[in-house]
């Protein structure tokens, strides 16, 4: 079977074509290279022996991409990962996120439909249900305005597959509502490496210890919270990556309920910021420089996820601890910088 990875030399897709190739099937990347490094190839290699085809492409090239289809006959499911990620920028740059999130993902179904690819998995994110209701939050919850450019990519997108599913005879989609990803691969051959200063918590905790940043600055400590800061399902990137398998098989093998399904992929555990500095300070033995600021625009107060319809339906389940996935961003961190 051939896999069409979009995306697939950042920091999720790298994950996932690992996990893919230990599964047994060929991989076929496509990337830009906008948030990532050609060299992840070789290091994706160095960790499961194969090399995966890949090409260098821009998908909001239309052309390219149409001749791209046409010399790749033999693509049997794509999972769609390339996308830009970044709340702030994409309140400044609201055209870029639309076209870089949403043609691209029109391109990629009209040659699902020319060339008849009948299984697609699609990067959601459990910020399609903005401040929830009640928690933990499950699939069925309604989905809320969104906050950003950004998060109404996502739902955008989302509605694109459920109305192209809707006609479709032949496509099957599956979107995975993303919780918060963070940690590495066990090796700290491959991980999260943000280009310029980091947005998100863990990439600024493992450079502040790094002494590449001075301090992390903690967006509030205000919130009706356990102890005043937001809550999060952080989950162990390799977890995240096994669950994109788990999601194709169940396409290939035609077990899915549905033409499009969406499933929540989280840990089904809220930590507040200050307990994810707290556990990365216990598991790396040193004190991170912090400071409390002002909340962060945006920013919701709390979310993690109900995990039963993955569980049950999905038959998949997030195995590893935070304390693991902090422990592996560090080791990260630490081969990166050469530390
Ligand atoms: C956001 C998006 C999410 C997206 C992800 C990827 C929303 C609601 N969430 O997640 O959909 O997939 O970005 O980029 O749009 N924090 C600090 N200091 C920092 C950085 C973060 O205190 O320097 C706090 C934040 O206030 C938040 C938590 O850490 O409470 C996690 O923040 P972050 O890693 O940026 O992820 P989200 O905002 O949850």
């Amino acid at each position: 079977m051939k896999i069409l990875v979009t995306g697939g030399l950042g920091y999720i897709g790298s994950h996932t074509v690992v996990e893919l190739q230990n599964n047994g099937y060929d991989v076929l990347v496509i990337d830009n290279l906008s948030n990532s490094s050609f060299d992840v190839l070789d290091r994706i290699e160095s960790i499961s022996g194969i090399r995966p085809q890949y090409q260098e492409l821009e998908l909001r090239d239309k052309p390219a991409v149409i001749s791209f289809f046409k010399q790749n006959s033999d693509i049997d499911a794509i999972i769609h990962f390339a996308a830009s990620k970044a709340v702030g920028e994409s309140v400044e740059n609201p055209l870029l996120y639309y076209e870089n999130n949403l043609n691209t993902l029109i391109y990629l179904l009209q040659e699902c439909d020319a060339h008849s690819i009948n299984s697609f998995i699609f990067s959601s994110s459990c910020t399609v249900y903005g401040e929830p209701d009640s928690l933990p939050i499950t699939e069925s919850a309604p989905v809320k305005k969104a906050t950003s450019p950004y998060g109404n990519t996502k739902q955008i997108s989302e509605e694109i597959l459920i109305d192209v599913c809707s006609v479709s005879e032949t496509l099957n989609t599956i979107a995975l509502r993303y919780f918060n990803p963070i940690g590495a691969h066990n090796t700290a051959e491959i991980g999260e490496l943000p280009k310029g200063t980091p947005q998100n918590l863990v990439p600024f905790i493992t450079q502040t210890a790094a002494g590449i940043r001075k301090e992390l600055s903690v967006f509030g400590d205000d919130y009706p919270t356990v102890d005043g800061s937001c809550i999060r399902d952080y989950i162990h990137v390799v977890d995240l990556a096994n669950a994109h398998v788990v999601a194709l098989e169940r396409l290939l093998n035609k077990k899915n309920k549905a033409n499009y399904e969406v499933f929540n992929i989280g840990t089904g555990r809220g930590s507040s910021v200050l307990e994810v500095v707290n556990a990365f300070e216990k598991v790396t033995n040193q004190k991170l420089n912090y400071k409390i600021v002002d909340r962060r625009p945006g920013d919701v107060v709390s979310v993690y996820a109900d995990t039963n319809k993955a569980n049950d339906e999905l038959g998949w389940k997030a195995e590893k601890s935070m304390e693991d996935a902090l422990e592996s961003a560090w080791k990260w961190e630490k081969k990166v910088r050469g530390i």
